[in-house]
């Protein structure tokens, strides 16, 4: 009888404790050792590949490579060096190098917006963790090439060149490449980018965001003049939708402002949006956005893995910049974000998925490209989120 109550008492034990929800510090870690095992092969599959970079899969499956001027090319060095830093293992570094040195000569690039994601996800987390003075200097050169997109009677920094008509497309992704500037004003001790920053930051709070704090994806200016010509959109689902990554794209580049100027209205501004966010009826209950809040086809929209990641990184900072219950509510949205990309619906398995580490993102279903694919700004977010949510628990 005795016997009888002990086998069950452990088989009762046992069972409790496998229906138990992990907790937040093993999803971490387990997705961090994960990501490891991913990116080390997909290490092994780049280093045979010179000068080019991972990107995505297409439709059959196979792997989709970018050279160095395609805007994404820094997340897979970024992801390494992010991997790097909470391994110590030399492998990691020595593959952060060998993917980091593809990208240097976009340093000169004055064609593009992207330096920012291009070269500071690459060389500036390099520098962050190394203090290699030739990463500096690169950063430095990029930082001056980027500038000559400003236009002083607009405020803002050029997105594309030339599309649809449209005399200076300024897109929000924009925000996201501040940080760079930020950073160059802080080495320099140059004015300049800092005014840049500010400027870029405070013609796009005015110009791209709508009463309830959504943004439009591309606001084009007139040259001439500096007026508003369009506000329309490239990758959302219409001009007054909006279009998920654009949303925490803001979110995320209103959050840096904030931590670099101190300025309480950049603070403000990323609360409003992150509330935006947080409160919209079509934000799914594992709380990663579909493509697009407006998307005609929800719930069987597309999800965005990517936006969810990035709206969990900014979440997490913007927890430690608000006072209570705001910031447990966004943290704790952030833990659910994670905890969602962590779990079998979004994170792939060993040696699947092209070794990319998240499934399930959108680079633009407008534009009939990357539609429920795997990214590296999926990656690199989600790798960035992990980390700092695991900094809040050290
Ligand atoms: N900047 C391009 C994108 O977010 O798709």
């Amino acid at each position: 009888m005795k016997k009888n109550i002990l086998l069950i008492s452990v088989i009762l034990i046992v069972v409790s404790s496998c229906n138990k929800p992990k907790t937040i510090d093993k999803i971490i870690d387990e997705s961090l050792a994960f990501s490891m095992k991913q990116y080390s092969l997909m290490y092994d599959v780049m280093k045979e590949k010179p000068d080019l970079l991972p990107r995505t899969l297409d439709t059959t499956g196979a792997l989709v490579t970018a050279k160095s001027n395609w805007w994404t090319s820094g997340f897979f060095p970024g992801s390494l060096w992010y991997l790097y830093e909470y391994s110590k293992d030399v492998k990691f570094r020595e593959a952060a190098e060998a993917m980091t040195s593809r990208i240097e000569k976009e340093k000169d690039n004055t064609g593009t917006h992207d330096l920012g994601f291009m070269l500071y996800c690459s060389f500036g987390n390099g520098l962050r963790l190394t203090s290699n003075e030739s990463y500096r200097d690169v950063l430095l050169t990029g930082a001056q090439s980027l500038i000559t997109r400003y236009h002083p009677n607009i405020g803002c920094i050029q997105s594309w060149n030339s599309r649809r008509g449209w005399q200076c497309p300024v897109i929000i992704d924009n925000m996201m490449n501040l940080e760079f500037l930020m950073w160059a004003f802080k080495v320099s001790g140059d004015s300049t980018y800092y005014r840049i920053c500010v400027n870029h930051s405070d013609t796009t709070m005015k110009n791209h965001y709508r009463p309830d704090f959504s943004s439009w994806h591309v606001v084009s200016y007139d040259t001439l003049t500096g007026n508003v010509e369009k506000k329309q959109t490239a990758q959302g689902y219409a001009d007054e939708s909006a279009w998920s990554r654009g949303q925490v794209w803001g979110l995320y580049g209103y959050v840096v402002m904030f931590r670099e100027t101190g300025l309480q209205r950049y603070l403000d501004h990323a609360v409003k949006v992150a509330e935006f966010l947080i409160n919209h009826p079509n934000m799914p209950e594992d709380k990663i956005p579909y493509w697009d809040f407006n998307a005609p086809d929800i719930p069987d929209a597309k999800r965005d893995a990517s936006a969810g990641a990035i709206m969990a990184s900014a979440l997490i900072e913007l927890s430690g910049m608000v006072e209570e219950p705001a910031s447990s509510k966004y943290l704790g949205i952030a833990e659910t974000q994670l905890r969602s990309l962590a779990s079998p619906a979004y994170r792939a398995k060993t040696g699947e998925n092209g070794n990319f580490i998240l499934k399930h993102s959108v680079g633009s279903l407008p534009g009939n490209s990357e539609v429920d694919v795997p990214l590296t700004y999926a990656d690199y977010y989600f790798i960035e989120a992990l980390l700092r949510y695991k900094a809040l628990l050290d």
